[in-house]
């Protein structure tokens, strides 16, 4: 992999179902794997920037543990209130047994 992707794990150290904290470029990242897809975002919940990491999986979704927000992994949406803006997330590719992120662009980031 070239540029801006980043190795951040190795593939076989995340099952489905599960997710993995990462850091890339000083910043921290959820890295989950549901079903056999993998999905990157950062561990920031959008509501009172607390670590997404403290909180579990539910389904496709984040739930955030301070007040209970859930996010989909694949679009960043927020899915119950309080929290009201997407969390970003980020491209992620499997080569050669890593898990590599891109995260100098957030996906789904406004242009
Ligand atoms: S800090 Fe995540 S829902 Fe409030």
């Amino acid at each position: 992999m070239q540029p801006p992707y980043v190795a951040v794990a190795n593939a076989e150290d995340l099952e489905p179902g599960r997710f993995l904290k990462v850091e890339a470029e000083g910043r921290a990242f959820l890295i989950a794997m549901i079903g056999d897809d993998f999905y990157a975002v950062e561990d920031l919940c959008s509501h009172e920037d607390y670590p997404l990491s403290y909180g579990c999986l539910d389904g496709d979704r984040i739930k955030c543990s301070l007040h209970g927000s859930r996010f989909s992994l694949k679009t960043g949406e927020p899915l119950d209130e309080p929290a009201d803006q997407p969390i970003a997330t980020f491209a992620v590719v499997i080569d050669e047994g890593q898990i590599w992120i891109d995260p100098s662009r957030a996906m789904n980031a406004a242009d």
